[in-house]
């Protein structure tokens, strides 16, 4: 969690140069009219879809129930690809790909409508229907997209798990949506080497039952994948032989349109589910008026990857739907240089930057030379989603990235949001370093208390929306009720974010980090329980809390503390950490990969048996333990520190 010190160092605020503002899409004016007909203000955005046939109602709003739109009927994919093409804009670029190793693709939106109508009938092929969950594992590259919006397009719902993630996540994933195909690579390039994906999805398959059917597999890299034709298929063998006519059918504004899991403060992941008119009207909107695009003219360059809401949101669906050009790139940013995002964004001309305070900050480790070695002029906007931003992370970007001139937009949003909720609207609002400033027009955020009291300026609490938005999460997969428990219980009628955050003088929101169990690693939620799960799995492991520590370059860092089972025989020290790190990254991914593991005799808990993470998140970043009277054991932390200071910890 930032400390509110560190965010008051910068003063200075930066108001929208008279350049800017003067082109600007977004004006004061969309504040007035939301707060002024907050439906009408909605159905007005999504006037700008395509619609089959107009709804007939904006909002039923059954609390914490919403349906939006009803009775209005779409196409996802025919709003991102039939109608340009349609209207004239066949041949604008929709992607500009770059490969890890150099290979390079300009795909248009007339080849992205005719790879996805052929795609589209190789599902049909295999059996896929609309209300069916679809998995889709892959590595970043058009295909990915291509994948999204053939399902999408005959209304099955994809899933789409992050490709760095293990066959026992993806396993748990393909089974709690039910999925009956997935779609895969044989693997993608990543630092300069291939990596495999499709062993990944056989050691998966091979874990549980599933009713998984087939497995479409894309060729990327070549290398030699193990291969069963009795299930598999290769994408070359089914989707390049079928008609490139497919008519888009149009479904209900609430139809289905994806599931994507994300971490929950219990182990198992919450598959969040988003529906199709609501989502593509706010996910439109806010890439629209946030971003600033001129569709003509933009360059616009998001760096996650499609396994994340970002690449959901403002990769594919926003961007798409209005027309944008867009870089994609498959690979790290330290591969082959340093400075290959500055080279990317100098070759493409890039002309709007959306990308991570994480990886802000490690250019800043990096050095400015690498910035400086490559002509960033094209920049004229610059965007950060994922965690709270550092003023300084956000001056640095502001001054050698974007030259001084552009303005920034911290945008605060969630996998269940599914579209930018908090942000400042460039040309607008003038912006303080670290604050994401203040909800968006149609959006109604507050601060409140602990008794669920909305606080007034100055004062720090848990952020909460109190009304439904168009591209709210619709539900869990699953289950009602966990829907409930986990954002409607704590806060009556009131969406709990699970953030805490704080209102300056100003009325300007500062978010201040998770306040749950959730850590916040390189802007990627981890939950504590998921990785003490994963822990204890090992035969050494007996008990294990897990705490996210502040951390310089990756926002938060995970640090685990374990007590190991007696009379097992073990490999000692060093070694055994070495091994339970990497005991975790096969079983969750390497991006829950302790950074530290400290082996302890105690954890300190209370009567009650629960662990004060508190107390432990004191050690990881080395400062004086808090208050620890309501401990069960007060004497347990003075054993923990007596004992860390003699050990061997972390690499
Ligand atoms: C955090 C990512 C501060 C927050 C889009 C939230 C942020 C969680 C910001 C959701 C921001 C995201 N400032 N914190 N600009 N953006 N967060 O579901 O804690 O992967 O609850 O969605 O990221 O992460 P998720």
């Amino acid at each position: 969690m930032s400390s509110l010190e560190n965010l008051s160092r910068e003063d200075r605020t930066f108001p929208p140069s008279p350049e800017f503002a003067a082109q600007a899409n977004a004006t004061a004016a969309l504040y007035d009219e939301a707060a002024a007909d907050r439906l009408g203000f909605w159905a007005k955005q999504a006037e700008y879809l395509h619609w089959d046939k107009k709804w007939d109602q904006v909002l039923d709003w059954k609390p914490p129930f919403a349906k939006w739109f009803i009775g209005g009927k779409l196409n996802a994919s025919y709003n991102c690809l039939d109608r340009h093409v349609l209207e004239g804009r066949g041949d604008r670029v929709a992607f500009y790909f770059e490969g890890e190793p150099g290979d390079a693709r300009a795909i248009t939106y007339a080849q992205m409508l005719h790879d996805v109508k052929k795609a589209t009938n190789a599902l049909i092929e295999l059996g896929v229907k609309s209300g069916d969950r679809v998995a889709i594992y892959m590595p970043m590259i058009p295909e990915a997209a291509v994948a999204m919006l053939a399902c999408a397009r005959i209304g099955a719902l994809h899933s789409v798990v992050f490709g760095g993630f293990s066959a026992d996540s993806l396993i748990t994933r393909i089974n709690d949506a039910d999925a009956t195909l997935v779609i895969t690579a044989d693997g993608g390039f990543r630092k300069g080497a291939a990596f495999a994906l499709k062993p990944i999805i056989d050691e998966a398959l091979a874990m549980e039952p599933n009713n998984v059917r087939n497995v479409l597999v894309f060729k990327r890299t070549g290398q030699e994948v193990p291969f069963n034709s009795a299930i598999d298929i290769w994408w070359h063998d089914i989707v390049d032989r079928q008609s490139a006519e497919h008519t888009a059918e149009f479904f209900d504004a609430e139809h289905p349109l994806f599931i994507l899991y994300t971490s929950g403060t219990t182990g198992k992941p919450k598959g969040i589910f988003h529906t199709t008119g609501g989502y593509l009207t706010q996910t439109s909107f806010t890439h629209r008026m946030v971003f600033d695009i001129k569709p003509e003219k933009d360059v616009y360059w998001c760096t996650a990857d499609i396994g994340w809401i970002t690449g959901h949101s403002y990769v594919v669906y926003g961007p798409l739907i209005n027309g944008t050009t867009q870089v994609m790139y498959e690979g790290t940013p330290d591969t082959p240089t340093k400075g290959r995002i500055f080279e990317i964004v100098e070759k493409y001309k890039v002309t709007i930057l959306y990308t991570a305070p994480t990886l802000i900050r490690t250019w800043m480790k990096w050095g400015e030379e690498f910035p400086k070695a490559h002509n960033l002029t094209s920049l004229r906007l610059l965007g950060s989603v994922g965690e709270p931003i550092n003023p300084e992370a956000w001056i640095w970007y502001r001054d050698v990235i974007g030259g001084g001139k552009c303005p920034i937009v911290d945008t605060w949003w969630q996998t269940e949001t599914g579209a930018l909720m908090i942000s400042p609207l460039p040309g607008v609002t003038a912006c303080k370093p670290g604050s994401a400033m203040r909800a968006l027009p149609g959006i109604s955020a507050q601060v409140v208390n602990d008794e669920a009291v909305a606080l007034g300026n100055g004062s720090g609490g848990y952020l909460v929306l109190t009304e439904p938005w168009p591209s709210m999460l619709r539900g869990i997969w699953g289950s009602d009720e966990r829907y409930q428990e986990t954002y409607w219980s704590r806060f009556e009628g009131k969406y709990f974010a699970g953030d805490g955050a704080k209102l300056d003088e100003d009325g300007a929101i500062w978010l201040l980090g998770r306040v749950d169990d959730v850590m916040l690693v390189s802007g990627h939620n981890i939950s504590t329980t998921e990785v003490e799960s994963s822990l204890v799995s090992h035969p050494n492991v007996a008990e294990a809390a897990v705490v996210g520590a502040t951390d310089a370059m990756t926002g938060q860092a995970i640090v685990a503390f374990v007590i190991l089972r007696g009379g097992i025989p073990s490999v000692g020290g060093d070694e055994l950490i070495k091994d339970l790190k990497a005991h975790v990254s096969k079983h969750i991914g390497p991006i829950a990969r302790p950074s530290r593991i400290l082996v302890v005799n105690e954890l300190p808990k209370t009567r009650s048996g629960k662990i004060m993470r508190r107390l432990l998140r004191d050690v990881a970043e080395n400062r004086a333990v808090g208050d620890s009277t309501t401990l069960a054991d007060p004497h347990v932390m003075k054993l923990i520190q007596s004992g860390l200071a003699s050990s061997t910890s972390d690499d």
